[in-house]
């Protein structure tokens, strides 16, 4: 097998990467796993969402740098987070996850300019006229793109903006303030502050949910008819092991390819317990997820190279997903299991990126 391999020493919590020839000497045979890091055989970014109080902490720090090639900072991008109550900036935790991402060769996607669940206080309150609301939002849109105009390749200029079900669009301040076409505004804020960065809309349910998919495909339309910038849509993966449809995920996935767009597989993971029916991980599930995982990154890998930007895990490993918190349920859904072991799922996104 190709690519550089990595090197487990069950017990020590100890991580070597080594090239496949090399031996190492000493260890137990019965104690090693060995398994090929991902960024080194995929021929497109292979991402993790990372968060700064983890960037020293062994072995979580080498796993990530090792396997991934790609970072979305998991909240601290978010606007809420990068602005204290007063609306002055504070940079220092996104700037730690830059300087990570750069020692390492790693790309780092920007996640989110605008988010109604991360609207800090001083914004929702602001006080001015909706003329200088928007001037506040273009001026924020505008300084953090240049910050990181270096590091960061692209952005979510807008995470889920439409509601479930109906597909409208929802009410957030930003909508109320600026109008029902503030994202055709939001997306050329964002393209005047750098011409370079990719620019993506980002949401969950639009493989699903008909009407939230048929709006988004309508706002793109709308976009490009009227020549407004947009590069890329992420569908946040957030799956169970057998929903939706594959032809689904295949279907919308389609469409924006038809569109000439990027796709980021973003925000995915995989539940196994969306019942509530395990106390502990099955082997049997575990291997339902594998497979749901391969056949997945095999779709991905079938759309036209151009089209694929990236694949992003929403978290390492299973103790840290946001979703035991979220559905209140035990669940496995990352690729490393609590002891930082690759599961399944792992050789499933792996056996993808080699056989296909
Ligand atoms: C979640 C993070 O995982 C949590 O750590 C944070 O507290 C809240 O946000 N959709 C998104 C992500 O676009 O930003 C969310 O991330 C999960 C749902």
């Amino acid at each position: 097998m190709p690519g550089v391999r990595i090197l487990w020493l069950a017990g020590f919590m100890v991580l070597a990467v080594a090239c496949k020839d090399s031996s190492v000497t000493g260890q137990d045979p019965e104690t090693m796993e060995e398994y090929t890091a991902l960024r080194s055989v995929a021929s497109f970014p292979v991402g993790v969402a990372l968060q700064s109080n983890r960037l020293n902490l062994a072995p979580h720090s080498e796993i990530t740098r090792t396997v991934f090639n790609s970072v979305t900072a998991e909240y601290e991008m978010k606007m809420r987070h990068l602005t204290d109550p007063s609306g002055n900036y504070i940079w220092t935790r996104a700037d730690q996850l830059t300087a990570f991402a750069k020692e390492y060769e790693m790309q780092v996607h920007g996640h989110t300019l605008v988010w109604h669940q991360s609207t800090p206080l001083w914004l929702e309150n602001f006080n001015g006229t909706d003329v200088e609301f928007e001037g506040v939002v273009q001026t924020y849109i505008t300084d953090v793109i240049h910050r990181y105009k270096d590091d960061i390749i692209s952005w979510d200029v807008i995470n889920e903006a439409f509601e479930d079900g109906s597909g409208a669009l929802r009410n957030s301040i930003f909508r109320r303030r600026m109008g029902s076409d503030y994202m055709a505004r939001l997306f050329q804020y964002a393209r005047s502050a750098d011409p370079n960065a990719l620019l993506f809309y980002n949401d969950y349910g639009t493989i699903w949910d008909v009407k939230k998919r048929d709006s988004m495909l309508a706002m793109i339309d709308d976009f490009q008819a009227r020549g407004i910038p947009i590069d890329g849509v992420g569908l946040q993966m957030h799956i169970t092991y057998n929903t939706p449809p594959l032809s689904d995920i295949i279907a919308v996935m389609d469409a924006i390819v038809q569109r000439g767009l990027k796709i980021h597989i973003s925000e995915m993971d995989v539940r196994v317990n969306p019942q509530g029916d395990l106390s502990q991980l099955t082997n049997a599930r575990s291997e339902l997820q594998k497979k749901r995982v391969n056949e997945i990154v095999a779709a991905f890998m079938d759309l036209p190279e151009g089209s694929r930007f990236a694949i992003t895990w929403w978290g390492l490993r299973d103790p840290e997903s946001w979703l035991i918190d979220f559905w209140g349920n035990p669940e496995w859904p990352l690729l490393f299991d609590s002891g930082y072991r690759p599961k399944p799922a792992y050789e499933g996104f792996l056996e993808a990126l080699i056989t296909n």
